[in-house]
């Protein structure tokens, strides 16, 4: 839909290239849905190339534009053999943070939905590992952002999907897509934060009848695990100017590593 204003597979590349090029590298990344536009088997050839780079941290969940078949198919050595009956949700249970993808996206549709079964899957995923700090990541985010033609195509049920996370506080992160741009909030110990795209990002602009897609660099969000509590940082894939401050840094650690303060002069 937004192709004409940016070229989405390109900002991809970039931002896996950038991506590829943290140090530390990150743990694993989290693709949360809208991997493709329309869902096509061409469009998952061409994404399995973008994402080839990343291939072997990624974990990916459908959003509005994938297609379930095609998306199970095309990530099948990705999802873990069992996922949730019905939609294609799933724990990762192997690093120091317990990891549960959500999928709410609903066949056919641009809107997604909380229901029945996601209650009871999520409910019964969450209450089997209380001690265990969690980062749950889904496609619709769970709350009005105000961006109104957002608010009303997105998640039927936010609030049951809230209800949950917020009767298991060892939900210390929630991250989500769809909204094109960087967004949080909380739900009780819970935060929230929406991460902007990897494409074009939606103008910031909270009036009910207007709306906007702009060109502003593709992005990502860091959450650093610290065994206490999650830092979220937001990246920007832009190639503007760098100044080198590898000198000003190893002079400040080694200030640090002698206990001195930092006088001005
Ligand atoms: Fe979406």
């Amino acid at each position: 839909m937004f192709g004409e204003l940016v070229d989405t597979s390109a900002c991809l590349a970039a931002t896996v290239e950038h991506l590829v090029a943290l140090d530390p590298a990150p743990d694993v990344v989290l693709a949360t849905g809208d991997l493709t536009d329309e869902g096509t088997r061409t469009e998952y050839s061409l994404l399995a190339d973008l994402l080839a780079p990343i291939a072997d941290r990624l974990l990916p969940l459908p959003g509005n534009h994938d297609d379930g078949p095609l998306f199970r198919s095309a990530f099948a050595d990705r999802l873990p053999d069992s996922t949730a009956d019905g939609h294609c949700s799933y724990v990762v249970d192997e690093h120091a943070v317990r990891l549960v993808g959500l999928d709410t996206s609903l066949p056919g549709h641009h809107d997604g939905r909380f229901d029945d079964a996601h209650e009871e899957w999520l409910d019964s995923t969450l209450a089997a590992r209380p001690d265990r700090p969690t980062l749950v990541f889904t496609h619709f985010p769970p709350f009005t952002s105000g961006i109104t033609f957002m608010d009303v195509s997105g998640l039927a049920g936010a609030e049951r999907m809230r209800a949950v996370i917020a009767t298991h506080p060892q939900v210390r992160l929630l991250v989500a897509g769809h909204l094109h741009r960087t967004v949080q909030t909380t739900v009780g110990s819970t935060l929230i934060s929406v991460c902007p795209s990897t494409g074009n990002q939606l103008g910031l602009d909270l009036h009910p009848d207007r709306g906007s897609a702009v060109d502003e660099p593709p992005g990502y969000q860091l959450h650093r695990w610290d065994g206490e509590r999650f830092v979220t940082h937001t990246g920007v894939v832009w190639e503007g100017r760098r100044l080198d401050l590898t000198q000003f840094v190893a002079s400040i650690r080694a200030r640090a590593a002698q206990g001195k303060s930092f006088p001005k002069r």
